[in-house]
């Protein structure tokens, strides 16, 4: 029986976090086992915001290194940069033609965007949902391992799939979010306010390539209040963060001695903070290493890249010859 494909990018735009981690990787590599994999670099999505060409190739083989370095074995699936794949814009121009102007602006992340960078609101931004529904309908996926930020521009491919299959003929299959413990992952900045992210929050953000002095520096600084005052108190989402944080790193025990002090108003947040830093320095410490020494074998990169992009290309060109040949734009 034929594997079900499972699709996911990660754009190079910056340093990965534990967001990206929790969020993201953490589910690649569970599936990688059992899955068709393609996953990729969105070196493309990162042009909106113009990088600087020099730093283009440095961010790509970051995301890459630290990918494998999170556990994701090259071998077993499809690893790529997304601008090797010339299959994905053809797609996305096709898939152009069925999106509206007026849905991709009502797109939240496009409307925020618009909102914080008024200076620079490129039509790419405005159809940035219709290059990642052709990253993912270009394999034909039917899951998608992506964080809960991710989800509604899932909603948006699902709905190209099925415009393209209305007025063409059955082609896509309509893909779905997919996540292990069922459960929508958003890990928050350590400040409170907003998503740990690759370029923003930078302060509040741990990322896989923190040392261990400046991941405990960050962990000390974390938001907390004044402790709950009563028993069983509901907890605030800085608070909850960080619990999440806990439960992701440390052991059971560990989780149930701070939630018990918690729910018996006897928590200090110091000693809490302190046990947090300690486990997320040994969590992160061996990807980090990993990832540094493989960002130093250039030769070992570019192997990987290569030949995911050979196998996503294979997979490519057959979606597009039959969505050329459904379109009518095959002629000879
Ligand atoms: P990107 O690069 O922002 O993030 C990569 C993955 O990490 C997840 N993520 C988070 N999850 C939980 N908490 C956070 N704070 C957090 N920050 C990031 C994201 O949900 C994502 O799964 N548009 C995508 C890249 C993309 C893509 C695709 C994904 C392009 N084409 C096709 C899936 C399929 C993005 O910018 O992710």
């Amino acid at each position: 029986m034929s594997k079900e494909i499972v699709v996911s990018g990660i754009r190079s735009t910056g340093h990965l976090h534990l967001g990206n981690y929790f969020g993201a990787i953490q589910n690649y590599v569970l599936m990688q086992d059992t899955y068709d994999c393609y996953f990729f670099v969105a070196d493309y999505h990162s042009l909106t915001t113009h990088p600087d060409p020099k730093d283009l190739k440095a961010n790509v083989f970051r995301v890459v290194a630290e990918n494998v370095a999170s556990g994701l074995d090259p071998d077993k699936v499809a690893l790529y940069a997304q601008s090797d794949v010339p299959e994905i814009p053809e797609l996305y121009l096709m898939l152009n033609m069925l999106a509206y102007v007026g849905e991709l602006e009502k797109v939240p992340t496009f409307k925020e965007k618009v909102r914080s960078h008024p200076e620079n609101v490129n039509s790419g931004l405005l159809t940035y949902p219709v290059l990642m529904a052709a990253d993912i309908l270009i394999h034909k996926a039917v899951k998608v391992p992506v964080g809960k930020d991710q989800e509604q521009h899932l909603e948006m491919a699902r709905n190209f799939a099925h415009r393209f299959n209305t007025r063409y003929g059955q082609l896509f299959p309509e893909p779905q979010v997919f996540r292990f413990n069922k459960e929508a992952v958003k890990i928050m900045g350590l400040d409170g306010i907003g998503k740990m992210s690759k370029s923003e929050n930078v302060n509040a953000t741990i990322y896989l390539s923190d040392d261990d002095a400046t991941i405990r520096k960050k962990i000390m600084k974390a938001k907390t209040d004044q402790g709950p005052s009563e028993p069983n108190a509901e907890m605030p989402d800085f608070i909850q963060n960080l619990f999440l944080l806990l439960q992701l790193t440390a052991s059971a025990d560990t989780v149930t001695t701070f939630k018990d002090a918690y729910n018996n108003c006897n928590i200090r947040y110091g000693d809490l903070k302190k046990q947090l830093a300690e486990d997320m320095v040994t969590f992160v410490k061996p990807i980090r290493e990993h990832a540094t020494d493989l960002q130093r074998d250039e030769t070992r990169l570019r192997k990987i890249l290569k030949e995911g992009a050979e196998k996503a290309r294979e997979s490519s060109r057959k979606t597009i010859e039959e969505a050329r040949k459904l379109i009518g734009i095959n002629y000879y």
